[in-house]
């Protein structure tokens, strides 16, 4: 069984590009809405939180879990990967990679949670494929609208108005990808990135490498959400289709 976590829906924008290449595996898609923002909460807060989501996961019967969420995958997946050793742990990370491999040259926006921004994992990866021509933006506050299913033009007008003729957008957050369209309104027409594909090939390299059985007769989708919340049920199940 393979656990996907987040803070809340963002996650599916991993999941869905999990299942074109997993169409009939087993998976328990953990929406952790009650904490939700992850990104402005302390390194101790969410490895607590991980850590209690983590070993309800495993009681359920996963072996494998994909942190679909870049704030706790930045912050927490080497605390988790010493801590869980028998678990096999894929994390997604700001895409930037993708435009050093893409576009080099452009000038470059990555939008994240202040958590990631700030993280030692996202800052080594920003050192490693800097391209001398990229802002990094905190987007406190914007996983938080887009959870609640709120308007986000303001906020994005707002926070993006004074950026111009940018080229490339990393999604650094994964609720981010759900809201391209109102982001192209304030930016025009620039090309984005997010982990989905990344995080998709590494979870089927690590499943074939460890020879573990990932496909079924059917698909079985487990939703929880901490919050109990059926609205958040509902709009996964929408988001899904
Ligand atoms: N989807 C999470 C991420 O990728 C959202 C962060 C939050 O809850 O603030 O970072």
């Amino acid at each position: 069984m393979i656990g996907i976590i987040d803070s809340g829906i963002g996650g599916i924008t991993i999941f869905r590009e999990i299942l074109k290449s997993i169409p009939k595996g087993h998976f328990i898609y953990y929406s952790d809405s009650i904490n939700n923002p992850y990104g402005d909460k302390t390194k101790e807060e969410i490895l607590d939180i991980l850590d209690n989501i983590v070993s309800k996961l495993i009681t359920m019967g996963c072996t494998i879990i994909v942190i679909a969420c870049n704030t706790a995958g930045s912050i927490g997946v080497s605390y988790l990967r010493e801590k869980y050793k028998k678990i096999l742990f894929i994390a997604t990370v700001p895409a930037y990679k993708m435009v050093y491999d893409n576009n080099p040259q452009g000038k470059t926006l990555v939008m994240a949670t202040k958590g990631t921004i700030e993280s030692e994992k996202f800052l080594e990866l920003y050192h490693k494929y800097d391209n001398h021509n990229t802002s990094l933006l905190s987007c406190s506050g914007l996983a938080e609208l887009i959870e609640n299913n709120k308007d986000v033009s303001n906020y994005l007008n707002e926070l993006l108005g004074k950026y111009k003729d940018i080229d490339n957008v990393v999604l650094g957050c994964t609720h981010y990808p759900l809201i391209k369209k109102e982001i192209k309104k304030v930016l025009g027409d620039v090309t984005f990135y997010d982990g989905s594909i990344g995080v998709t090939k590494e979870l089927l390299r690590v499943l074939k490498i460890h020879n573990i059985k990932y496909e079924y007769d059917k698909l079985e989708i487990k939703f929880i959400d901490s919050s109990q919340n059926k609205f958040k049920e509902k709009r996964f199940w929408e988001l899904l289709k």
